[in-house]
Formats: structure tokens, C-alpha cells, sequence
């Protein structure tokens, strides 16, 4: 496939082939660690694009079950199952079902009535994870969706998914948030969902953000919030809800005050929701602790540390032209 730097002219191109071609050389090496993903995908890739694939539902379908033999699909369950946690889904893959931790749908379907317009567009998906989100942009028809997403776990069961679906337009690169002055006004529209909470400086993270996106680019940025009317953040002692690596959970005013501080514009709030156990929930593709686990049974109001229970926000922001 074509390599979409092609069509990212504005982009550092050797800066970011270099940085590729550095973490490729640094997964070569035969340690446990690299080869615990890169195995499984290799698996996969011996296998066919799917003849049937559907982005459109809540549950993505790549393949169904009379596409491959028995062997082929006993294969790619044991590939699969290489990349649990399954954090993102659901998906249906050739027939083999994976319910993942979180109904992502739900993210999906809360942000659809503000989804912009992505057709012909060059878009960013910022922590992409597995590309759950990347794929369902697709029957959007943007013209590129690259995902950032430094995490190997991920950005291997990506490359394996696609390599199932067999789409020419998203891309992932095994790089980070940071890396983005590497793409200086690229974007059109750039998702950074579930992130910004996990960053050490929310508000370098959003310049940065804002300088790789295009004059009069949309950012849909996704967050865990705290309730209130307050623009303050909790920036918590150690763990949030159990999740270390947590710095500032801000209130949706908040939010917003970071958004304008950094430049960006026309600031729409698209929803906001408690998170729940509905949403987030240990699954058989799961099996590690989940929503239930990380709140005061007895006060479900907190968490188990005893601070607001999460919220989600997600809102939408213009780099003015
Ligand atoms: C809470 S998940 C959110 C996933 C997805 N965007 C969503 O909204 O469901 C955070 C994601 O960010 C990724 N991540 C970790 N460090 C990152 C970084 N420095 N830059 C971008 N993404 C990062 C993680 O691997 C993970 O996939």
C-alpha cells in the first residue's frame, strides 16, 4: 500500500520515517517482550482479507465464519486471544465473537450527532487503541485516518485487524501524542479521545494538537470528566479510579477554559454522561478488573480512593482559520 505520507506534504517526512524505522530495528531484536505481538500478528497476516466486512453497526464484522477453514479460524482464535486484553470493541471476526471491555458503540453513538463532516478529509485518531474508532469512520469515506498509538499491544492488533479487513485508508503509526510537531497543519479533523487525562501537561498537549491540525480543522476531544460547575481539576495523590498514570481530571468548564486558552474556537459541548458499569465491565476478552472494581460499593458516587466518580465529556473545538 501506498505509504500516506504521500499525502501529507506538510509533514516532516525523514523525521518521521527515521523515528519508524527506529522502532521497526528496536522490535527486531529477539526479546519476549517484542515478540509476544509481533508473533500473532504474523499469524494473521498468512491469513485472506475478508470478503465481507461491515463498519456500520456497533459491532465492527471483518469476515464471516464460512470464509476460512477450521484450521485457519482455530489460528486466528489463538491470535486473538495473544492480544487481550481486548479493551475496545465489540468485534466479529470470521465468526469469533469479542465482546471487549468497553461497548465503544456508546462513545461512538453519543459523539455520531456531532460527528463532522469527514468525507474526502485527512483525519487524525490520536490513542487509537485497536482502531475500533478508526474503523468506524470509515463508511464516512475520509480520505486518510492515520492513528498514533505508542502502546506495541495496540498498534499490533491494528495492523492485524486491518490486515483482515483489508482498507487502504487508515494507517497507525507506534508514535505518541508528542510526536504531533511532526505534522505541522496536517489535519482536517483530529480525534483525541481518552487522553488528555493521561498527560502530564493538558495544555501543551492541546497546542501541540492545535498546531497539526488545519485552519478551520475540527478537534472532537473526548474526556473523562469530574461533576461540577467549577473550572478546577482533581489531580489525584496516586491512582484515579484504580488507573495509575491519571494527572488532571478536569469539570467540563474546565475543559472548555483549556480549549480557549489554547486558541481553539467555536467550543460546542456534544454530550456528557456518567460512565457505567454497562459501559465498562470485565468480559471473558477482559478478565482483569473493570468499572464495578474501581467504585465504593457503598457510595457509587466515588471511587475506591474516595474522589468523584468519572464522567465523560466530549466536545468539539475549531482551530480557527
Ligand atoms: C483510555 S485509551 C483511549 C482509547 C480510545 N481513543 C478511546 O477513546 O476509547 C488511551 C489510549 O492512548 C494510548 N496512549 C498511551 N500513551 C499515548 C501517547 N503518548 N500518545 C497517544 N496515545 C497514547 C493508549 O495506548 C490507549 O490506547
Amino acid at each position: 500500500m501506498e505509504d500516506y505520507l504521500t499525502r501529507l506534504p506538510a509533514a516532516r517526512q525523514q523525521e518521521i520515517r527515521d523515528l519508524r524505522a527506529a522502532v521497526a530495528a528496536r522490535l527486531q531484536q529477539p526479546k519476549k517482550g517484542f515478540q509476544r505481538f509481533r508473533d500473532p500478528l504474523a499469524a494473521v497476516r498468512t491469513l485472506p482479507p475478508a470478503r465481507f466486512t461491515d463498519f456500520s453497526g456497533d459491532k465492527i464484522v471483518i469476515g464471516r465464519a464460512e470464509e476460512i477453514s477450521a484450521p485457519q479460524r482455530q489460528l486466528l482464535a489463538d491470535a486473538l486471544r495473544a492480544f487481550m486484553p481486548w479493551r475496545k470493541g465489540p468485534f466479529s471476526l470470521f465468526g469469533i465473537e469479542i465482546d471487549a471491555e468497553w461497548q465503544s458503540f456508546m462513545k461512538w453513538n453519543r459523539l455520531l450527532p456531532s460527528l463532522p463532516d469527514l468525507a474526502g478529509k485527512v483525519v487524525a485518531d490520536i490513542g487509537c487503541n485497536n482502531g475500533y474508532y478508526m474503523f468506524r469512520m470509515l463508511p464516512h469515506q475520509p480520505r486518510q485516518v492515520v492513528g498514533f498509538d505508542p502502546v506495541l499491544q495496540h498498534y499490533h492488533c491494528f495492523q492485524a485487524l486491518n490486515h483482515l479487513a483489508g482498507r487502504p485508508e487508515p494507517a497507525i503509526e507506534p508514535l505518541g501524542v508528542e510526536h504531533l510537531p511532526l505534522y505541522p497543519g496536517c489535519f482536517e479533523v483530529v480525534f483525541l479521545m481518552g487522553v488528555i487525562y493521561h498527560r502530564p501537561s493538558p495544555i501543551t498537549m492541546l497546542r501541540e494538537v492545535r498546531q497539526a491540525m488545519q485552519p478551520g480543522g475540527v478537534l472532537i476531544l473526548e474526556s473523562q470528566i469530574i461533576p461540577g460547575d467549577e473550572p478546577v481539576a482533581l489531580f489525584p495523590a496516586e491512582r484515579y479510579a484504580k488507573a495509575p498514570g491519571v494527572y488532571f481530571v478536569p469539570t467540563l468548564p474546565c475543559l472548555i477554559n483549556w480549549l480557549t486558552r489554547t486558541g481553539f474556537s467555536r467550543i460546542e459541548v456534544a454530550a456528557q454522561s456518567p460512565t457505567t458499569s454497562e459501559e465498562q465491565r470485565r468480559t471473558a476478552w477482559m478478565t482483569f478488573e473493570s468499572y464495578a472494581d474501581f467504585i465504593d460499593p457503598a457510595r457509587p458516587e466515588r471511587t475506591v480512593e474516595g474522589y468523584p466518580a468519572p464522567w465523560r465529556a466530549i466536545v468539539k473545538a475549531e482551530n480557527p482559520v
